[in-house]
């Protein structure tokens, strides 16, 4: 805590050695009022939840698995907005705290040398017209070996001690450079809307201008991407030139 450079994110840190997941425990936390900033820690989650319902693998002591309160203004549609500042914050953290270039894959996760180092989990409370409170859940390899990762995740997946020679990191660093730029984007976000996000979440992505193939739920559509909407969709181009949205997908 003494090493946050914070105002108000992390000035309440629930730290736990095991959960099942840090987003149950914000959720229960938000319900009785918790204030918003308020971190949930874990050393490891049973229960790791990912996005499209996938299990997230937390092994102990070895990545940052943390979910943060806030309580915006806003209506619950502009919800994913703070999803996309949440990839913007982690990239520049991880960029700050260590010096190793990294970059956003849509929707949120985030790549090291294309290989994926954090993923971003967000979820709502809300009121039909105004949102109680996001529930915000960050789950970033920091010191994973080779042998911490199951085979079929080694292609796709990486650690930042993976991409320094094996040299592990101090996870208190790598969370406190998070938080102070969650901090800074959330006030910024607040004060002056989403522009100047989206624009800085352009500019770090990597699929964006790129031939992709999207698959969904349903098809796999491909073409260029084009860009994002204010609310984060993905603009697909296709071939005879109609334009896709893309609200939920996989991308290659
Ligand atoms: C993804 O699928 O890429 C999102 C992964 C999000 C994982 C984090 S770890 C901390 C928080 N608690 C969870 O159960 N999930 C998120």
């Amino acid at each position: 805590k003494a090493s946050l450079h914070t105002e108000h994110f992390g000035s309440s840190i629930v730290y736990k050695k095991k959960v099942t997941s840090t987003q149950e425990v914000a959720h229960e936390l938000a319900r009785n009022e918790a204030e918003e900033g308020t971190v949930v820690v874990a050393e490891t989650q049973y229960k790791g939840k990912g996005r499209m319902n996938r299990e997230w693998h937390s092994p102990s002591g070895t990545g940052l698995w943390f979910s943060l309160i806030v309580r915006p203004d806003i209506i619950p549609q502009k919800a994913p907005q703070l999803t996309l500042m949440t990839a913007v914050a982690v990239t520049e953290g991880v960029m700050e705290a260590t010096g190793i270039q990294a970059q956003i894959k849509w929707p949120n996760d985030i790549l090291i040398d294309g290989k994926k180092i954090a993923g971003i989990l967000t979820e709502m409370q809300s009121e039909p017209d105004r949102v109680q409170a996001i529930i915000i859940g960050i789950g970033l390899n920091i010191n994973q070996q080779v042998e911490h990762f199951p085979e079929e995740l080694l292609p796709k997946a990486t650690s930042l001690a993976l991409e320094n020679d094996g040299v592990t990191y101090q996870r208190a660093v790598v969370i406190s450079a998070i938080l102070k730029r969650l901090e800074q984007w959330y006030l910024h976000y607040l004060q002056h809307g989403f522009k100047e996000v989206r624009e800085r979440w352009e500019s770090l992505a990597v699929t964006i201008g790129r031939q992709i193939k999207a698959t969904t739920m349903k098809e796999t559509v491909s073409g260029v991407a084009e860009g994002i909407t204010e609310d984060g969709v993905l603009l697909l181009k296709k071939q005879d030139g109609t334009i896709e949205y893309i609200y939920s997908a996989d991308i290659d």
